[in-house]
Order: C-alpha cells, then sequence, then structure tokens
C-alpha cells in the first residue's frame, strides 16, 4: 500500500524552504516519482493557486464535507460546548483562515485559542482580523509541520487543552498514520502525569459510491485543475517540464481501502525530464497524488479507543454522510 507522508498543510509553505530543506523535499519528491507506482505526498497541492483552487473545490455541490460539516457545528454548538467544557485552550490543527474555530467561538468560550498552521504569514493576518472580533479570548499563532511533531511552546497552556482537527484532513492519512498522530495528541494532553483535555474531530464516513466519486471527479472539473495544478508546482520545485495537457485527472472511491484515490493519469507513452534525471511513464501508467480515507462511526471510534482516548460523542448530519466527534484523553 502507498503511504502518503502527510496530510493537509498549508499555502505557500514552499515558497521560501531554507537550501537543506528543499533538498530534502526535492530527493523525497523524485523518490516518489521513481517507485513503480509513483506517487507523492498529497502536500505538494497547496501552493498558492492549489490553495485558491482547494477553496473552490469547497464551494462545489459535489463536494459536501465542508458544508455538511458546518451544518453539524452550527445545529449542535450548544451540545458540542457541554461535552467539551468552556474555558479551554483551544488548540486548531491546520488553522488557514481560523474561520472553522470562530463559527465555535460563542458556543465553547476558549480561554486560550493556538493557530497552528505550516504558513505563518498567511496565520498571523488571520489571527490579526480575528482578535478584535473576539477580545476576551488571548490568541497566539505557531507555525509549524505539526504532522512531524506536536511538540508545543511553553506559552501553550498545559490545561484543559483541546486539540481541533476539522475539515476532515485526517483522512488524508493512512489509518497506521492516523493511529500514531492520535496517539501524538493524546500525550500532548497530560498535565503532570494526569489527562486533562481532549480532541474535536471532523472525519467523512463512508457512503454511497456515486456521491464519493463525484465529490473528487465534479462536472466543472476544478478538482481536475486541483490535481493537474500538482504538475506545476513540482515543474517548479523540481526544474521539471510535466506538460499537464499529457495528463488526465482521475479520482474514484477504492471501496476494498475505504479510500478515495486521486491519480493522475498519462494520456500518451511520455518522459519527464529534471536535472540528473528522468521517469518515462507508459501510456495509462499513474502518479498517485493523494488518498483520503472514509471511515465508518464504529471503525473511526475503535481507532479513538486505541489511540487512548475515550467516552465519544458523536454528531452527525441527517444523511450520516460526516461525523464531529469529541473524545477525552485517557
Ligand atoms: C484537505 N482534504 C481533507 C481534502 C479531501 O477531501 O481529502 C482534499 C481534497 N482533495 C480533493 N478534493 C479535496
Amino acid at each position: 500500500m502507498l503511504t502518503h507522508d502527510t496530510a493537509r498543510l498549508s499555502t505557500d509553505e514552499f515558497s521560501e524552504p531554507g537550501d537543506q530543506a528543499a533538498d530534502d523535499l526535492r530527493s523525497e519528491l523524485i523518490a516518489g516519482l521513481l517507485c513503480r507506482q509513483a506517487h507523492t505526498s498529497p502536500k505538494y497541492f497547496y501552493d498558492a493557486l492549489g490553495s485558491k483552487l482547494f477553496e473552490a473545490i469547497c464551494e462545489l455541490s459535489e463536494y459536501y464535507p465542508t458544508r455538511t460539516e458546518a451544518a453539524i457545528f452550527d445545529a449542535h454548538a450548544d451540545d458540542i460546548a457541554k461535552s467539551v467544557g468552556r474555558g479551554c485552550t483551544m488548540i486548531d490543527l491546520g488553522a488557514g483562515n481560523c474561520e472553522k474555530a470562530a463559527q465555535l467561538f460563542p458556543a465553547l468560550r476558549p480561554a486560550q485559542y493556538v493557530a497552528v498552521d505550516i504558513s505563518l504569514d498567511f496565520l498571523r493576518s488571520a489571527v490579526k482580523q480575528l482578535r478584535p472580533r473576539f477580545p476576551q479570548v488571548a490568541m497566539t499563532e505557531l507555525g509549524m509541520d505539526f504532522s512531524e511533531s506536536l511538540e508545543l511552546p511553553q506559552r501553550v497552556k498545559r490545561d484543559k487543552r483541546l486539540f481541533f482537527y476539522p475539515g476532515s484532513s485526517i483522512g488524508n492519512f493512512t489509518p497506521e498514520q492516523t493511529l500514531q498522530f492520535l496517539q501524538r495528541i493524546r500525550r500532548q494532553c497530560h498535565v503532570s502525569g494526569r489527562a486533562d483535555g481532549g480532541l474535536l474531530i471532523g472525519v467523512d464516513l463512508v457512503k454511497d459510491k456515486a456521491v464519493l466519486d463525484a465529490a473528487y471527479d465534479d462536472a466543472l472539473g476544478v478538482t481536475a485543475s486541483f490535481n493537474l495544478n500538482l504538475l506545476l508546482h513540482l515543474n517548479r520545485m523540481l526544474n521539471a517540464d510535466f506538460n499537464p495537457r499529457q495528463w488526465q485527472h482521475r479520482g474514484f472511491f477504492n471501496g476494498a481501502q475505504s479510500r478515495i484515490e486521486m491519480h493522475l493519469v498519462a494520456r500518451e507513452a511520455l518522459t519527464v525530464n529534471w536535472p540528473g534525471g528522468q521517469r518515462h511513464f507508459a501510456q495509462g501508467e499513474s502518479i498517485h497524488t493523494e488518498n483520503s480515507y472514509k471511515y465508518t462511526q464504529a471503525r473511526f471510534l475503535a481507532l479513538l479507543a486505541e489511540a487512548g482516548f475515550r467516552k465519544p460523542r458523536v454528531w452527525t448530519d441527517p444523511k450520516n454522510w460526516f461525523l464531529v466527534c469529541h473524545a477525552r484523553a485517557a
């Protein structure tokens, strides 16, 4: 099975990596491209244009997760707040424009809000705009790749931590990575050896294949553009010569693996070149660009329990398409 190494990161993280970091990213990318089943990490989707295309995806009628999750937060905010408790330290993983957390502020009334994203500049301006709307909440921003490490600085309070991970981004990890990630969160919810905190997470559920297929292969071709834009990003990162016109988007639900797979399929036999290397693709060969795992409620709750969380509370939409879950660290 392919393992993609991280979930969605953020907008312009690749704009100015240091020399060593850029070399590491290039080596990782080339190694993936040279595998028998070529693959890339989904983090490479999110250059400036990719981030805008993702925002457009969230507006599509076929892409139900964003609006379904927002409707669940809206309908159950008070109940969620009862489960979480007021005055938490809310740590928003992949905060982006911080709007999903802000939607819950009136109900949750966090004491501290910690927005975490890899793109610190973007985050700073989002938090700056949020402060005057919620002057009673102490806010801080952290630029870090939380998929690698969750070690938080001292200024993040240790008590009543609520890790907030909405948007079903957890689906972009493999189930094995998901377990490790949840375990890391649980460890961060301990104060002097005692558990004091939890997780509020959005998870996309298994559903009819036709609905899932359409969500990742929409009629307007926005998801296709999002996928193909990756090639332009690779060209810039590797100084490569991918021609997006030679590639076709494919997004489909693989029921056996319970995941959406996105691929870029070569329309014709072609060779891609970069300084010091190349890869030939036969017609129909693909680059596997993303997995998006879909869970049953039971399977996700089992993973949470295995990671050391207890007392889960769940909220879903009337169609049972999406799950919001709060669980306490044990
Ligand atoms: C960011 N992530 C949760 C999205 C998903 O649904 O897996 C990324 C995405 N890929 C294609 N469409 C949306």
